[in-house]
């Protein structure tokens, strides 16, 4: 399948325990109520070495850090062009 973005989410433990828990299922609800479930391919990793900078997740090309349950939305709508 022809993905047009790509997520991916931090589940070492740093970053899940301090909120990639929550922010998962927020990326996984926003997907589908936008319907871009066959556009994104939203997958994990494992920590990459950036905990102190976390929960941290990549929109393609791009790094975010200090992601929380509030600024996910502004990284996605920033993304997929949706205001
Ligand atoms: S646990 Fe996410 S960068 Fe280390």
């Amino acid at each position: 399948m022809n993905y047009e973005h790509q997520i991916t989410i931090c589940l070492g433990s740093s970053c899940f325990s301090r909120g990639n828990k929550a922010i998962l299922e927020i990326v996984k609800d926003y997907l589908r109520q936008h319907q871009l479930e066959q556009k994104v391919f939203f997958n994990g990793e494992l920590c990459t070495g950036l905990c102190e900078y976390g929960p941290v997740i990549k929109v393609d090309d791009r790094v975010y850090k200090s992601v929380s349950s509030d600024n996910i939305y502004d990284i996605l709508n920033e993304c997929f062009g949706i205001e």
